[in-house]
């Protein structure tokens, strides 16, 4: 019976990807200062913080539910993701995990599960386990000494320790790149940075994400001409997607007719993202253009693209009509379950950019934990990608005379609308985001 017990805590500790680097249940949950602490000197950088994702990488909505309802009672169902109960934790609340509180209790509990990634997770990080850092490869000392950019930063409350590792991209790769136990790259925002023009010209995440400003980072601190913000700033911001792809519209002809045949050209560019878009949890992220015509009347048309006939394709074009997602039922233990919209409530024809990932029985799911496999297509715009999307609209005989036009729009989703309505989320959550337009327009004569 002991033996059993034994090799059953074995087989967690081996779970592949899981549960290495740092160690569950290694510390205290009173070793770490509470950000509120931190946040009587250093007032900016709290306020910043406390308003991004990092302060709710626990207490969010979504991830609560996706740990609490499907993660976790699947980890107890199915011997080969046991580590994921520890292993979510270990980014999205490590405080908890470095307590070995796994699991936490929900949100609702206010236990300090809550701080989610907090001030002293990060400076007290000292390093990685890996060359390529991913799955929570980091070491962590808590104590007195914080690790950070400075070579000459003084501080009553605390010591300082220069970090060079706080200035890599390798820092944030720790978590943000993340394998799943059935080996699958299922988040590689550090590794498209990498394979990518922005690593090659040392530009990194902090860059992009931790602007530097003239200031002072702390009471009584220096003045100094480049603070790091902690704006952590991605698509949960409206702003920081706004115009985060360029899009132009062109067509072949400048006079239409009722019952003509127009042909329209999309070009769409990321300049501005360093990584692919969608990155992240590519697992349940939408980004989508939409062209849709309207008539004089107030009519409108969508017009679907023009497949291009790549493996996969038919992941990346819209359509009502196939359903996704049934691990949900399977974990959730739902009868009947036939699984939900794969495209939400994206029209039928839209060109979607995303990376589906599949779990073991080959059905796309959003869990990506249960992901055996997501190389039969990634269609997303890499960093300083051009993509073409090209259209064919047949007029209708009946077009009325006057004004048409033609627009263009890219959304980006969090979540599939249907996986959102489903679990109830709240609005905010899964509500398409304009990323940019396109407009042009005709008279029909
Ligand atoms: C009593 C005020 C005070 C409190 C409380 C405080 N700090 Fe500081 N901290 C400072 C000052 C002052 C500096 C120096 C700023 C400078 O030189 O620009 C500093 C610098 C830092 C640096 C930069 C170190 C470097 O080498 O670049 C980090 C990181 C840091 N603090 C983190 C924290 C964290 C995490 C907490 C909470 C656990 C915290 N601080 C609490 C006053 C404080
Ligand atoms: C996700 C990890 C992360 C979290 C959370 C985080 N920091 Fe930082 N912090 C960094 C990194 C990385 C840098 C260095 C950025 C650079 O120099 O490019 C930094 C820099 C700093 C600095 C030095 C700023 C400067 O330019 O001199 C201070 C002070 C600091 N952090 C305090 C805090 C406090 C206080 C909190 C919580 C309210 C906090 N940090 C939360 C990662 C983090
Ligand atoms: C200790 C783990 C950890 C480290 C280190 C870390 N992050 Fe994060 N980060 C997270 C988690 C967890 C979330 C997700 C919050 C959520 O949505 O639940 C997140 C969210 C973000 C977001 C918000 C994304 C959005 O969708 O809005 C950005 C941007 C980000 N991180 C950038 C960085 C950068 C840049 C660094 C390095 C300077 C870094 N992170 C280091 C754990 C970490
Ligand atoms: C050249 C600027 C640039 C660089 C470099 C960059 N990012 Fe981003 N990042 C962006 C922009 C712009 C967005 C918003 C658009 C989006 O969500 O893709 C973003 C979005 C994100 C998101 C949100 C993705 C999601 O699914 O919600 C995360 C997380 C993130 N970045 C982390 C990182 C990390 C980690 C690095 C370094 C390995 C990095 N970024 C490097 C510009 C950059
Ligand atoms: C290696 C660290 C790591 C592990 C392990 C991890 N996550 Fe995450 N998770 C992140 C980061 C970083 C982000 C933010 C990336 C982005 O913006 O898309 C994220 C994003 C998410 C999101 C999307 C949140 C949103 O606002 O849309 C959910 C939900 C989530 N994680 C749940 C989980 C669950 C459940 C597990 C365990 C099965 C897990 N995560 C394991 C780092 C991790």
């Amino acid at each position: 019976m002991k033996g059993k017990i034994l090799l059953g805590m074995l087989m967690v500790l081996i779970v592949p990807g899981y549960l290495f680097g740092a160690q569950m249940g290694s510390h205290k949950y009173s070793d770490f200062s509470k950000p509120k602490r931190c946040g009587m000197c250093h007032k900016e950088i709290y306020q910043e913080w406390q308003s991004n994702m990092m302060s709710r990488s626990f207490t969010h909505e979504w991830d609560q539910v996706e740990y609490f309802k499907l993660a976790l009672p699947h980890s107890k169902k199915l011997a080969k993701v046991a580590g994921v109960k520890a292993g979510c934790i270990a980014c999205h609340g490590p405080l908890a995990f470095l307590s070995g509180d796994i699991p936490p209790k929900e949100a609702s509990a206010n236990t300090r599960a809550n701080e989610g990634v907090s001030c002293d997770v990060c400076h007290s990080i000292t390093g990685t386990t890996e060359k390529e850092p991913f799955n929570f490869s980091f070491t962590i000392e808590p104590g007195k000494v914080k690790n950070g950019p400075r070579k000459d930063a003084r501080s009553s409350f605390h010591s300082t320790r220069f970090s060079q590792f706080h200035k890599s991209a390798e820092f944030c790769a720790t978590c943000h790149d993340e394998q799943s136990p059935y080996g699958a790259w299922v988040k590689s925002t550090y590794r498209e940075w990498k394979a990518g023009p922005y690593a090659k010209e040392g530009v990194v995440c902090q860059d992009c994400h931790m602007h530097k400003a003239p200031g002072k980072s702390a009471m009584g601190g220096k003045e100094r001409k480049d603070i790091a913000h902690h704006v952590f700033q991605g698509s949960h911001s409206s702003t920081k997607l706004a115009g985060a792809v360029d899009l132009a519209i062109y067509s072949d002809k400048k006079e239409l007719s009722p019952g003509g045949r127009l042909k329209l050209r999309a070009v769409l560019f990321n300049g501005k993202v360093g990584h692919a878009i969608p990155s992240g949890s590519s697992e349940e992220r939408m980004l989508w253009l939409e062209v849709v015509a309207i008539d004089a009347n107030g009519n409108s048309y969508q017009i679907p693209v023009k497949p291009k006939g790549f493996k996969g394709e038919e992941y990346t074009i819209a359509s009502s009509k196939v359903m996704a997602y049934q691990a949900i039922g399977e974990i959730m233990e739902i009868k009947g379950f036939k699984g939900l919209k794969r495209d939400g409530d994206v029209p039928d024809g839209a060109r979607i950019f995303r990376k589906p990932f599949f779990d073991p029985k080959g059905r796309m799911t959003v869990c990506q934990w249960y992901t055996k496999d997501n190389t039969l297509v990634d269609y997303r715009i890499r960093p300083r990608e051009t993509k073409i999307e090209n259209y064919v609209w047949q007029l209708p005989q009946d077009l009325p005379k006057g004004k048409l036009t033609i627009n263009a729009n890219l959304f980006y989703a969090q979540v599939p609308g249907s996986v959102g309505k489903f679990f109830k989320l709240p609005e905010d959550e899964y509500r398409p985001l304009l990323v940019n337009s396109a407009q042009i327009t005709f008279n029909i004569k």
